[in-house]
């Protein structure tokens, strides 16, 4: 569950909470903003990212995806899926309901527990989260920090020590101080689940409305994220349930079922992709957090007392999984958790460079057994193992693993993203998605639209559909087809000529670096199987 593990994410309200502090941060916001527009815009234009219901102006905090958006998405949950099921004899996969007998979430702590602290400035009639103020406010203290790192770097050049100079500058030394004050008393209210200490601290630190501009805020409130209904039709007999906002507690439930229909040895993993819902009060920034979105989660069950080991195997594990794409390495960073969840005795998220800053594209907890011992509980029914090595019989502990899916598909499409000046003073967009993730791997393009040419190419299409996901265009220039399959990060395209019909070869260009060559037909369905292919991936992990 996620209430303390998803929240150092910012919404967008809560972001743009901490603007005005500085000339420089305004100017980076507005750019990680206008960087933010162009990718929704790209993502919209080109088919992988919708507004939902748009035509009644959308709802918000929901999207949908389109043609490529859906192809990139399956590649996204297939590379994960394979990596976890296929790559681990000791990890199965299930897919469970949706829907829920309701006590689960009363035995899992989201009905009393799945909440966030919730604060409105009476001048604006704004909402925001609580912590999620006080977060942005420390990120203002830890934004003064590095630029005073970087003057000092200037200063001193070679001869600069990093370490000494964070610890003896006096301005660093002040700022760190401001921020563990913040943190110490946040941490300390929201465990104590003080609200009056949560509002006292942001009206001690004067922080202000972004709107408004004052600083007269309610109370702070918590407000449970779980989304609602009823099941049932008939009146009397009908109960209220609720819309999954975790996928975990599917595998928590069944963790009996697949270890014995499996003859599952611990350790061992249940892994699961799809929906959950969140009733999320300032969902903003795209797909970044949304009312309905699609998690990737890997329970692994343990024997009590080896967390920590395991904790930190999942924790390299998981980040050789993102490495292994190829993105660039310094958009990638762990962050642990200040407050744990109620269940946690470690957590750590995966931080992504997004176009909005770092922010939590995946977390790692070892959950104890939290919430197979209040599923006995609640149930009255045993969920216990036994060890035969060990001879003896326990709740086992748990190491999760949990990843949203749109969150990773933003990570992809936000570092994939580029504009470049090309020699011949043109310029091209060109999303440089891993090839083996790509919507599209081939395109197959006809030189022109006569002369045999397109028959050509259809026939060396049917071979490569067999294998990829491919694409037939004839339309316009090559120079505008090559231009539409790098705005979709296609990453090879087959032109056909007359020469290809006497010589059997055609033209192979790659995305990337535009180079081209001449290849004999025989080889293509190689040459591109060897860098489409997800095992090139897999491989490395
Ligand atoms: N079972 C643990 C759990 O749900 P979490 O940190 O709350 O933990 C896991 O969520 C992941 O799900 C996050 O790292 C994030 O990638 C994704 N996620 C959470 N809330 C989301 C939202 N509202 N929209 C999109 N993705 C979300």
């Amino acid at each position: 569950m996620g209430q303390a593990a998803d929240h150092g994410a910012a919404p967008h309200l809560c972001a743009r909470a901490a603007e005005g502090f500085q000339g420089d941060r305004d100017h980076t916001m507005s750019q990680q903003e206008d960087r933010l527009k162009t990718l929704i815009g790209h993502a919209k234009e080109y088919g992988f990212v919708f507004p939902s219901s748009e035509i009644y102006d959308g709802l918000s905090a929901t999207y949908d995806y389109g043609p490529y958006g859906v192809e990139l998405k399956n590649n996204i949950r297939r590379y994960w899926w394979e990596a976890m099921t296929k790559l681990h004899e000791n990890i199965v996969g299930i897919d469970a309901a949706i829907f829920m007998h309701p006590t689960t979430w009363k035995a899992s702590g989201h009905v009393d527990a799945f909440n966030d602290p919730l604060i409105d400035n009476k001048d604006s009639k704004k909402r925001y989260r609580a912590d999620v103020l006080l977060e942005e406010h420390m990120a203002k203290y830890a934004d003064k920090i590095e630029k005073e790192v970087e003057k000092g770097r200037k200063k001193f050049g070679e001869a600069f020590d990093e370490a000494q100079f964070r610890a003896t500058n006096p301005n660093v030394k002040r700022s760190q101080e401001r921020i563990d004050a913040v943190e110490g008393r946040m941490k300390a209210a929201l465990e104590a689940n003080d609200l009056a200490a949560v509002r006292q601290l942001i009206i001690d630190e004067e922080i202000k409305c972004p709107i408004s501009g004052t600083g007269n805020w309610t109370d702070v409130r918590q407000f449970n994220l779980m989304f609602a209904t009823e099941l049932g039709s008939v009146s009397g007999e009908s109960s209220t349930i609720y819309l999954r906002p975790e996928t975990a507690q599917g595998i928590f439930v069944n963790f009996l079922n697949v270890q014995k229909s499996a003859r599952m040895k611990i350790p061992f993993g249940i892994a699961q992709t799809g929906k959950a819902f969140r009733n999320e009060i300032v969902a903003r920034q795209f797909i970044f957090r949304m009312r309905e979105f699609e998690q990737m989660e890997m329970q692994f069950f343990i024997k009590p007392g080896t967390q920590q080991e395991w904790y930190e195997h999942w924790k390299a594990k998981r980040m050789a999984w993102h490495r292994a794409l190829g993105l660039p390495a310094d958009h990638y960073r762990y962050h642990d958790h200040i407050k744990l969840a109620h269940y946690a005795d470690a957590a750590c998220d995966i931080e992504f460079r997004f176009p909005m800053g770092f922010k939590e594209l995946e977390g790692i907890h070892s959950r104890t057994d939290f919430d197979l011992a209040n599923h006995e509980k609640y149930s009255g029914r045993k969920l216990t193992y036994f060890d035969p090595e060990a001879n003896e019989s326990y709740v086992p502990y748990v190491l999760e693993t949990s990843i949203g899916l749109d969150r990773m598909f933003l990570a992809i499409l936000s570092a994939a993203y580029d504009e470049e000046k090309l020699e011949n003073g043109e310029e091209r967009v060109v999303l440089r998605i891993p090839a083996a993730l790509a919507p599209v791997k081939v395109a197959v393009l006809p030189l022109i639209k006569k002369d045999g040419l397109p028959e050509k190419a259809r026939a060396i299409m049917d071979r490569l559909k067999l294998d990829h996901n491919c694409q037939y265009d004839e339309k316009d220039s090559i120079g505008k087809r090559y231009r539409r399959q790098d705005a979709i990060g296609t990453p090879y395209c087959i032109t056909v000529d007359h020469d290809t019909l006497t010589d059997e070869a055609v033209t192979i260009r790659e995305r990337d670096s535009m180079r081209q060559e001449r290849v004999p037909i025989s080889e293509v369905e190689r040459i591109v199987g060897e860098k489409v292919d997800l095992r090139g991936l897999l491989k490395q992990l």
